[in-house]
């Protein structure tokens, strides 16, 4: 290892050649108990350029990321910082040799502040030791400042939405002055607007000599800010190429080794009556007076600016946070649900947002994770469950999702983000639902697996199955939905028919 002072005084001694590359590895070996996740492959970072990784889920991104960012050390290769072959020994080693990833999921302690957050093991201290909160508030509005970031420090970290706990993780790898800022899926949880603040915040850096990874499944995202980018498929290294020499197509076929043609595979199907109603819907201070219906068949796609409310109404019908007034009915007969185990006796499903707070559960493993929706009713005979059955239908379901792991025994915790998604839907789609709520429901998604979910969704719609779809990404909502609800700032502002709904249309209401 290299430690940062003998770093420093390298540096500062000019004895370093200006390397080529700032950061690099080299035939990066990574295995895991029966996955070889990285095989053989290399990775180059120049300075002042935005680089973004590519592949499908499951292909290698994050750990190699994470070998970068000192928390696997790798079972064979070498990474390079500058020229010099550096072993790096934990993330903080990673952080003090300039090296500073903000991870897929999202890593901070809710029951502290921001700033808190923010300065955690190098908080200012008094001149008796002890913290001064003072100069850590003015700190953190000072960088807060910087990056037009608009957030009280104080505000305990549990209270912020998805989005803005996004942002304090940008502003604390920000905060380590470093040569590298690695993001792994960085927007999965912003708006188009949040994202081009990002990106404004990403140039900057650019323009200043730092070096920053870009790990993304959206492909506009690519061609908007990324001046390389490297594939990677199964473990392996594909390629690295400049976003400007290459189409859309050209990466997809790179990624996945097939053509996909039909992302958002729309299928007509006959609409039947209301299933389920809502009137007037309030939760005080949230939400007010939402009304709906989505019908036997239907897609009804939710959109709206983070924090619109979108979340708060899906939650409140499945009973997580129930209304102070309005009224939900099932087939025609109004329902009390004062909680989710209500909400699914009366067969609704909701896959939430956030999948590390309210959706995983970490430590237990896919079969468990799966099951845990179903385990009430379906599979259980005369008091007992019928497990055999149950893990047949959970491989089959895994299988059909194209689930990347070794066998259902693995712990949720070591899948990759997007294979952790994919193990949720799974659970959602068991409980044989006559409601689906799904929350950016292809988030962090490749995009071979996301035309999959399309198409399952689009598969119960024809079942009968009422759908309520909320999703930032405009071209999925567009693409999939029967009819727009757009929500701004806790109202409904409108209700777009699917020959209506166009993106500027949607984006009018959602902002208002
Ligand atoms: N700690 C771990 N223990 C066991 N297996 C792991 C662990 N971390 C990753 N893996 C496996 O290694 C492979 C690569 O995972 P990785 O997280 O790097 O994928 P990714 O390219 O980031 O995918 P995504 O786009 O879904 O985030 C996957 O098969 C994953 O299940
Ligand atoms: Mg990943």
């Amino acid at each position: 290892m290299v430690s940062p002072t003998t770093m420093a005084a390298v540096r500062a001694s000019g004895a370093i050649p200006n390397a080529e590359y700032l950061l690099s590895a080299e035939g990066v070996r990574k295995e895991f108990p029966g996955v070889v996740a990285l095989d053989d492959v290399q990775f180059r970072l120049k300075r002042g350029t935005v680089h973004a990784l590519m592949g499908e889920n499951g292909a290698g991104k994050s750990t190699l990321m994470k070998i970068l960012a000192g928390i696997y050390t790798p079972d064979q290769g070498e990474v390079l910082l500058k020229g010099q072959k550096i072993r790096l020994q934990s993330p903080l080693d990673a952080l003090e040799n300039g090296i500073a990833m903000i991870h897929q999921e999202l890593n901070l302690m809710p029951f502290m502040t921001v700033a808190e957050n923010i300065w955690i093991r190098r908080e200012p201290k008094t001149r008796f030791g002890f913290v001064d909160h003072g100069e850590m508030r003015r700190k953190t509005a000072e960088l807060f400042k910087r990056l037009n970031i608009v957030l009280d420090p104080e505000t305990q970290v549990r209270d912020l939405s998805v989005a803005n706990r996004q942002m304090v993780e940008i502003a604390k790898a920000v905060s380590y002055e470093s040569d590298v800022l690695i993001m792994d899926e960085p927007t999965s949880a912003l708006t188009e607007r949040e994202v081009e603040h990002l990106f404004t915040i990403i140039r900057d850096l650019r323009s200043q000599g730092i070096g920053i990874v870009y790990i993304t499944h959206k492909m506009n995202e690519l061609f908007e800010i990324a001046d390389e980018f490297s594939v990677f498929r199964d473990g392996k290294y594909i390629g690295t190429h400049a976003s400007s020499d290459v189409t859309r197509d050209d990466i997809i076929r790179m990624m996945v080794g097939r053509e996909i043609t039909q992302m958002f595979p729309k299928e007509e199907v006959p609409i039947g009556d209301v299933v389920l109603s809502v009137k007037n819907l309030t939760l005080k201070g949230v939400f007010h007076d939402v009304s709906f219906d989505v019908r036997a068949g239907e897609i009804l796609g939710l959109a709206g600016l983070v924090g619109s409310g979108r979340s708060n109404v899906a939650e409140t019908i499945f009973g997580v946070t129930p209304a102070t007034s309005g009224t939900i009915a099932i087939n025609g007969k109004q329902v009390s649900i004062d909680s989710p185990n209500t909400a699914i006796k009366h067969r609704m499903a909701f896959l939430t947002e956030d999948r590390k707070d309210t959706g995983c559960l970490l430590i237990l493993d896919i079969l468990e994770n799966m099951q845990i929706a179903v385990l009430q009713d379906k599979f259980v005979k005369n008091g007992f469950v019928a497990e055999g059955e149950l893990t047949r239908v959970c491989e089959e379901m895994s299988k059909k999702l194209r689930v990347k792991t070794p066998n259902l025994s693995e712990r949720i915790e070591n899948l990759s983000g997007g294979n952790q998604q994919k193990v949720l839907i799974g659970r959602w789609l068991l409980t044989n639902p006559r409601i689906l709520i799904l929350d950016e429901p292809t988030r962090g998604i490749d995009v071979g697996a996301k035309a999959e979910i399309h198409r399952f969704v689009t598969e119960l719609a024809r079942d009968g199955v009422a759908v309520i779809m909320i999703s930032s990404e405009m071209p999925e909502v567009l693409g999939m939905s029967d009819r727009v609800m757009v929500m701004h700032e806790g109202r409904v502002t409108g209700i777009l028919d699917r020959a209506e709904a166009t993106q500027v249309k949607v984006m009018e209401l959602a902002a208002q």
